[in-house]
């Protein structure tokens, strides 16, 4: 079973009387353990389509099954709680919260989920660990550099033990060197521990990591690669 499939899936947002076809029609299967990137144009629908792959946004037509489990039947609450219990997000509309620690921000998830507080710190901490962030876990956001604060936010979604952890753009705004950093701490755990990646880039020097690139095109799947 594919942990991930979309089927016919379209998007179309409407508003002020403008209609947008975002997707048109994307047919995606990831098998566990892929190492995948999403790769097109500005405007080409890579948000649009993790968004809807995690639940945030619903389809306008089309399937979404993530785990086996057909997610665009679920109701918003039934989503939200699939996600926190199976999917790790990194998404800039999902930063840090200002006034938790690190160890706090990358325990927020398994708070939520009811989890002890001695359970949810050594799994947070075990997180902060695997990216390198041990020794600043209490450290509020706006004493870590953006490279860290991008790490907290993978530390976040790991320390849930997702089986899937879609991102949008992890390493925008991180000089390449930090980049390429945080892409290898999730090259790691996707072997080591065999957790699912699917994330968009801009960034052509990344791609050099991945198993598996997927090309969007106004809304459309026009390729891939397995370099
Ligand atoms: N909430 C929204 N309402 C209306 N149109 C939207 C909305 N979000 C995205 N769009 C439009 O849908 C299309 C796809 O946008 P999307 O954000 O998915 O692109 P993207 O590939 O992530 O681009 P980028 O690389 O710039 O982040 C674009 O034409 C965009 O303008
Ligand atoms: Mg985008």
């Amino acid at each position: 079973m594919p942990i991930v499939e979309a089927k016919g899936v379209r998007k179309v947002y409407r508003g002020d009387g403008v209609e947008t076809e975002a997707l048109r029609g994307v047919d995606l299967r990831l098998e566990a353990g892929e190492f995948t990137a999403l790769v097109g144009p500005s405007g080409s629908g890579k948000s649009t389509l993790l968004h809807i792959l995690a639940g945030l946004d619903l389809p306008t037509e089309g399937e979404v099954w993530v785990g086996g489990v057909r997610l665009d039947r679920l109701s918003r609450a039934e989503r939200a709680r699939f996600r926190l219990e199976h999917v790790g997000l990194v998404f800039q509309a999902y930063n840090l919260l200002p006034v938790l620690t690190a160890l706090e921000n990358a325990a927020f998830v398994l708070e939520l989920r009811g989890l002890s507080r001695p359970e949810r710190e050594r799994r947070a901490m075990a997180a902060l660990e695997a990216l390198g962030l041990a020794d600043k876990a209490g450290r509020f956001p706006r004493q870590l550099s953006g490279g860290e604060q991008q790490r907290v936010a993978v530390a976040r979604a790991l320390a849930a033990e997702p089986l899937l952890v879609l991102a949008d753009e992890p390493t925008a705004n991180l000089d390449s060197k930090t980049g390429l950093a945080l892409i290898e701490r999730m090259q790691a755990l996707n072997e080591e521990r065999g957790v699912t990646f699917l994330f968009s880039t801009h960034d052509p020097r990344l791609l050099a990591h991945v198993k598996r690139i997927v090309r969007l095109e106004d809304g459309r799947l026009v390729g891939e690669e397995w370099p």
